[in-house]
């Protein structure tokens, strides 16, 4: 008797348990108000569009426009060429297994200078391979432990050895876990990598990085509808990519353009602008990102005009609270990237991002590649976790907090295996 009571009080509690966690997520999502999202195909002025001419010569430039002057800002001009120093080569880095090449492009203008230190790894005994080219949040040198990646630009006997100096000399290989550069390599991959503070330190300043040397002289600032730091950013991937067609290390209709977080937001951005690169890669972007604006899910327009807003040009403030009258929502972002594949990765733990928000907004951009005859992923629900979708649009929910794990790389490796050839 006594043990027909426990069983039944064990079932009871697991029941209970379940509707919890399900009420809770049904909670959640009854946050999201209702919201109608701007129509991909049809025209500012009420056009049809219907195949792909008119995709690219009507739609496509004005939602490129939207984009430009009211979410990321306009890059005001371009630069003269870059210098490009070869800081240092390998042929026989990580053990044997590839080829290391560091390179600096220097841009200068009469006034100032930047250098991005670019490190390249591509398989050894390859050459023209395919690559992953994302941005890093801190240095190259934290993405392995090879002790010849440089310290920004510098070998380690170039140093004066002052403290900071030795700090970071002890960090070497912090990041590894979210570079699974052995993998990469081992799968027939190459990985170029630099700092994303090299071409714009991520402050709220526009007197450094490289929005000082596209300034017209005597202005400081930005206009409303100038770049603020994640075009500023898409700017450094599009030179990085000039310099990637002149390498013969690299193939450069096979350069997979990736990035995490505020990075992603930037490989989107980046992608859109720039149709050399062949598939792009989001991982966990949200807000101003993968993840609708309309949704008004987790980071809010109002969050990320507040605690970043250098990220953006000024005229996205005004949608702050007011998203409904924004001409775009991001599932057009999306859609801008089309035909080539794109992929969308969102993680089960990272609300903030809207993961749902995400996926709903790949899903949405499906209808600009059925244009194009590819498959997007309309038809799809909103996947389990660890349940990737590799259509022309990929998509998974990884089982786990804002990361990028090797269960990422493996999906984005898997992706380009499908769509490069
Ligand atoms: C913050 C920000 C996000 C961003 C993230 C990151 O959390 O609110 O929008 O994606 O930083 O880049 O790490």
């Amino acid at each position: 008797m006594r043990i027909k009571f426990l069983i039944l009080g064990l079932i009871f509690s697991l029941f209970s348990l379940t509707a919890q966690r399900t009420s809770k997520s049904i909670d959640e999502e009854s946050k999201v108000p209702k919201y109608n999202l701007p129509k991909l195909l049809k025209s500012d002025s009420g056009i049809k569009i219907q195949n792909q001419i008119e995709w690219e010569l009507i739609r496509r430039p004005e939602i490129l426009e939207h984009f430009a002057s009211q979410i990321y800002g306009k890059i005001p001009r371009t630069l003269p060429s870059p210098e490009v120093r070869i800081l240092e080569e390998a042929t026989l880095a990580i053990e044997d297994k590839a080829i290391r090449k560091q390179i600096q492009l220097a841009f200068k203008n009469e006034a100032d200078s930047i250098c991005m230190n670019i490190l390249i790894y591509t398989p050894n005994k390859k050459l023209m391979a395919p690559v992953f080219l994302g941005y890093n949040f801190a240095g190259n040198y934290l993405l392995h432990h090879d002790p010849f990646i440089l310290i920004d630009g510098k070998k380690e006997n170039e140093f004066n050895g002052d403290s900071s100096e030795k700090i970071k000399i002890k960090k070497r290989g912090k990041r590894t876990s979210m570079w699974a550069i052995e993998k990469i390599i081992q799968s027939g991959y190459g990985l170029v990598t630099l700092n994303y503070n090299d071409v714009d330190p991520d402050k709220n300043d526009f007197s450094d990085g490289i929005h000082s040397l596209l300034f017209n002289s005597n202005q400081i600032k930005a206009k409303d509808d100038q770049w603020g730091s994640i075009s500023a950013w898409a700017w450094g991937m599009s030179r990085v990519m000039d310099y990637l067609e002149t390498d013969t290390l690299i193939n450069e209709k096979k350069v997979i353009l990736f990035g995490h977080s505020r990075l992603g937001k930037t490989s989107l951005w980046a992608g859109a602008l720039d149709q050399r690169f062949s598939i792009v890669i989001s991982n966990n972007s949200g807000c101003g990102g993968a993840a609708l604006s309309r949704r008004r899910f987790g980071e809010k327009l109002s969050d990320i005009t507040k605690n970043w807003p250098h990220w953006f040009a000024k005229n996205f403030q005004k949608y702050s609270d007011n998203e409904s009258s924004l001409p775009v929502d991001q599932h057009m972002l999306i859609a801008l990237i089309a035909p080539r594949p794109v992929y969308v990765a969102s993680a089960s733990e990272d609300s903030w991002a809207d993961p749902q928000g995400e996926f709903i907004s790949a899903r949405q951009a499906s209808k600009v590649y059925e244009l194009y005859g590819r498959n997007g992923i309309e038809l799809y629900d909103y996947p389990k976790v660890n349940t990737p979708i590799h259509e022309s649009i990929g998509y998974h929910l990884l089982d786990g907090k804002h990361d990028v794990t090797i269960y990422d790389w493996t999906q984005y490796i898997k992706f380009a295996n499908m769509h490069l050839n």
